[in-house]
Parts: structure tokens; C-alpha cells; sequence
């Protein structure tokens, strides 16, 4: 017996000509919260599809309690106690939370499912874990934050030892995040390790004992969590620390909005009221943030302003209606960088230059020298590593595909800059370059309206922070307010 819940040693794993992983040895101590943090295509996602077998390793092997295993599948994974919340959740959302969590591994009474044990089963472990979720409920309906826990509760019933999270606070609300992180401290005292790849450091200082960080496939430190501080993570992360964010400007230029929304209503197929009498404005080199739990208006805010949602009436850019489809005027940042923003088969080229026709000179088709010169420029201005602009952007990591996105919405004529979780899932330097990109593009004079679940993110970036909750604007503050502040009007609270 020993104090090791698994062993990853000497892992190595290449895609092509991609050493993804290159001999990582990772211990993993039982009921410990051990952090995985690293840039962007470092290796943490791999290294855990290994351990939860979704990937063979080419070279090293894994050991769980002291003996070496072999796992061909996530089947065998589970078999030697190990469980993964995936980020895109796989739960079936007509069934109910019960049915979610013991589906594959269902109590059986005379060959039906007994219903009731199951009901008895998952309430035992909602209690057990402090995991509050309704054993009846359709998983359909429920917040992003509960189906998570959901899905942890079906790893901890199949009896899961050590649990993997990758990336799992992308999806939540701060609030979602510190009741997951309550949540994790509960599991590990029981004795069940978790593995957690973050990219928010305050994250692995809040929750993590210990932390492993590894760049470009290899390990390059090891720390005790009350041992270390952030800027000594970064400094393994990226070999070299972050500068400092750049002060605000005190007083944002008065001139004509370009952006205005005017009692702005909006109600759902069901007539229920999505955005009610929104008024707003963003002026030229300005960044005006929004800020609000899931779905307090933010879609449906966001997509009237980029005209997605046709031509609703209230919405001005430069003082002339929004246009129906996708307003050209307007530079767009989404959050689903791989749906919205970027043509997955096409080149990293063509999509960054897309929508630039016109400026390179031609109607119907880019001219391929002037493209490639453009692209090349632009892959260097914003450092998005790419071993060619020629590579299908699907090839990018997230980081990289981000920046690719920003460089072209960035860099093309436009009147507004709408901003979606512009870092979400980006590594810390990618973040800071990416503060820095919409920084210089706001003191170039560009009007940007910045959508974050981000407090930290807002208050470094925006000049002013609306605050919507169930689609009304219920406060506004200048860029610096605290974030305790801020918070408070999330959740609806007036003073
Ligand atoms: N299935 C795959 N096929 C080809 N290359 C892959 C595959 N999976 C990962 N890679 C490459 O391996 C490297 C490591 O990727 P991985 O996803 O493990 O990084 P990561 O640390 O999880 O990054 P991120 O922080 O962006 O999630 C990257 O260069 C990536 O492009
Ligand atoms: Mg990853």
C-alpha cells in the first residue's frame, strides 16, 4: 500500500510532429487536489485522456496503487477507479438526474430499473459529498453548474478514486466556481484525488495542495501550493512573468456614441421577456464591459447589437439601424470560437483574412501572394504560433485559434468591437496578450463592448461595467468598482 493514488511515468505521446506529451512523470497523492496547469497545447488534456484512456501512450506507463495497469479504453479507466467530467457534458437531458447518474451502472430489480434504489443511491451520495442536486429533476432545464455536479456525482457512483476536471470552472458563474471548489475540498477529504487543469491561477491557489506544470509536452515544476505564488507558476508556465496591467485612463472621451441601444425588449418564443427597456452606449475609445450571471441577456444582448438576431428596433450603430444577418460594421469576437468565428476546413489564412476581400483588391476571390504576405504579417503582429498559415485553423490550439479570431476582427474596419469571453480557455500569456490587443485597440479609438463571466477580466479592461440580471440593466459602475460590489448586483441585490 502506499500514499499514491496513480503514477503517470515516463509518458510519452507524439501526434505527428507533435511531441504532445514527452516523458511526464505526475504522481498523484490519494486525496490530495493536484492542479495541472500550463500554456495553451502543453499537454494537460492529453496526458488526462491518457490517464482516463481515451489516448495509448507511445512510451512510459501508469500505476495505480503501486501496480502498473493498462487501460485500452475510458471502460477500463473506470474499472481501475477513475472518473472525468468532460466539459461538454454527456448527460441525456430528458432524463432525470437520478436516471443520469446511474445509466450504465443501473440498480435492477425482477430486469427493470428499480427506481427507487436509484433515487435512495444518488441521494446517499448527494449527502455523503455535500453535492446538492434533485434525484428527480429533468436534467434539461438545469444550470450549467448542476449539471456539472451531476456529472460528478456519476463518476464518485461508479465509485471513481480519483476524479479529473478539465478545465471545468470555462462553463460556470464565479459564484458556480466556489461552490464546485467547496464541492472538490468535500471529495478529497474522503480520500478521492482530484486532478484539475486550469488555466486561472487564483483557481489552483484557492483549492490545489499541489500543483504540476508543464510546458511544451515536459514538466517544468512542481510546487506545494502554500509554498508557491502565482508569479512563480507563470514563471514556470511561460519563462517569464507578467507585466503588470496597465492603468486605466481616467476619463474616457466624450464624443458621439457609435454604439446606442435605446429601450431595447426582447421576448422569447414563449413571450417571456429575454431583455427588458436596455439602453446603452459606447463611445469611441471606450470599453464598456457587461457583466451578469448565465443568461441574464447577455445572448440575447449581444446578438441584436452584431445584428444576428435581424433587424430589432433600438439598436443604432453610428446612428443608422443595425443591419439584419451580421452587420459588416461590426467586429465580432464570439464566444464559440470554433462555431461562430472561424471556417474549420479552411487555411489559418483565409480565415483571418476573411471579410478582407475588398481591402486586397479583389471582388471575388483573394489574390493568393497578397493574402499569404497579409496573413503572415498578421500571424507575427498578434504571435499566434502556427507552423504555417497554410495549415487548416482546426490545427490551432484554443489559444492560438483565439488569437487568430482577434486578429482579424481586430484589424478590419469597423465601427464597434463586440467581445465575447474573449480569454476563456486561454493560457495566461495569451490572456495578457490579449488584454493588451483590445487595450491598443481602445486607445486607437475603437468603441468595444466587452462580455465577460470575468470579474478580474472586466475590471482590468473596461472603462465602465454594466451589470445585467434577468435582462435589465441594474447597475452600472466605473471600471474600477470592487468586485464584491459588482457581484451584489449580479445577483439582483439592490441596495
Ligand atoms: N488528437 C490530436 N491530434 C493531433 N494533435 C493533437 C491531438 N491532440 C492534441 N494534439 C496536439 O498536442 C499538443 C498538446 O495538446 P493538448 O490538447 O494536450 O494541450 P493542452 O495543454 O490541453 O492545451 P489547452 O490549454 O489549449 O487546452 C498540441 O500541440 C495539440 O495541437
Ligand atoms: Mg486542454
Amino acid at each position: 500500500m502506499t500514499d499514491l493514488a496513480a503514477e503517470l511515468i515516463g509518458v510519452s505521446k507524439r501526434f505527428g510532429p507533435v511531441l504532445a506529451n514527452d516523458g511526464i512523470d505526475l504522481a498523484v497523492a490519494r486525496g490530495e487536489v493536484h492542479a495541472v496547469v500550463g500554456e495553451n497545447g502543453a499537454g494537460k488534456s492529453t496526458l488526462m485522456s491518457i490517464l482516463y484512456g481515451l489516448h495509448r501512450p507511445d512510451a512510459g506507463e501508469i500505476r495505480r496503487d503501486g501496480q502498473r495497469i493498462t487501460l485500452r479504453s475510458p471502460a477500463d479507466a473506470i474499472r481501475h477507479g477513475l472518473g472525468m467530467v468532460h466539459q461538454r457534458f454527456r448527460l441525456f437531458p430528458d432524463l432525470t438526474v437520478a436516471e443520469n447518474i446511474v445509466i450504465g451502472a443501473e440498480p435492477v430489480r425482477r430486469g427493470h430499473l428499480d427506481r427507487a434504489a436509484a433515487h435512495r443511491a444518488v441521494a446517499a451520495l448527494s449527502e455523503k459529498y455535500g453535492l446538492r442536486a434533485d434525484p428527480s429533476a429533468l436534467v434539461r432545464g438545469l444550470p450549467v453548474g448542476v449539471r456539472q455536479r451531476v456529472e460528478i456525482l456519476r463518476a464518485l457512483y461508479r465509485d471513481a478514486e480519483i476524479l479529473i476536471l478539465d478545465e471545468p470552472t470555462a462553463v460556470l458563474t464565479p459564484g458556480e466556481t466556489d461552490r464546485l471548489f467547496e464541492v472538490l475540498r468535500t471529495v478529497a477529504a474522503t480520500g478521492v484525488s482530484i486532478l484539475l487543469v486550469t488555466h486561472k491561477l487564483s483557481e489552483v491557489m484557492a483549492v490545489g495542495d499541489r500543483v504540476t506544470v508543464l510546458r511544451q509536452g515536459r514538466v517544468t515544476g512542481r510546487f506545494t501550493t502554500r509554498e508557491t505564488n502565482a508569479n512563480e507558476l507563470v514563471n514556470a508556465m511561460i519563462g517569464r512573468s507578467l507585466t503588470p496591467p496597465a492603468p486605466k485612463r481616467a476619463q474616457p472621451p466624450q464624443e458621439n456614441p457609435v454604439l446606442e441601444v435605446r429601450d431595447l425588449t426582447i421576448h422569447d418564443a414563449d413571450g417571456v421577456a429575454r431583455l427588458s427597456e436596455v439602453s446603452l452606449s459606447v463611445h469611441p475609445g471606450e470599453i464598456v464591459g457587461l457583466a451578469g450571471v448565465a443568461g441574464s441577456g447577455q445572448r440575447e444582448l449581444i446578438d441584436s447589437v452584431t445584428g444576428l438576431r435581424g433587424a430589432v428596433p433600438g439598436v443604432f450603430l453610428a446612428g443608422t439601424p443595425v443591419l439584419s444577418g451580421r452587420d459588416p460594421r461590426v467586429a465580432y469576437v464570439p464566444e464559440d470560437r470554433h462555431g461562430r468565428a472561424t471556417a474549420p476546413g479552411m487555411s489559418v489564412a483565409e480565415n483571418i483574412l476573411m471579410g478582407a476581400q475588398r481591402e486586397l483588391g479583389s471582388r471575388w476571390s483573394l489574390p493568393r501572394a497578397a493574402v499569404k504576405k497579409r496573413a503572415k504579417d498578421l500571424v507575427e503582429r498578434f504571435s499566434i504560433s502556427a507552423a504555417s498559415v497554410d495549415i487548416p485553423i482546426s490545427a490551432l490550439s484554443g489559444g492560438n485559434a483565439q488569437k487568430a479570431v482577434l486578429a482579424r476582427e481586430l484589424t478590419r474596419p469597423s465601427h464597434v468591437v463586440v467581445a465575447e469571453e474573449p480569454t476563456q480557455g486561454v493560457d495566461v500569456g495569451v490572456r495578457e496578450r490579449v488584454h493588451a490587443l483590445l487595450l491598443a485597440a481602445r486607445d486607437e479609438g475603437a468603441a468595444i463592448l466587452l462580455q465577460s463571466s470575468e470579474l478580474s477580466e472586466l475590471r482590468e479592461l473596461a472603462d465602465r461595467i454594466l451589470v445585467l440580471y434577468e435582462g435589465r440593466v441594474v447597475a452600472e459602475f466605473q471600471g474600477d468598482a470592487h468586485e464584491t460590489d459588482i457581484g451584489r448586483a449580479m445577483t439582483g441585490a439592490t441596495e
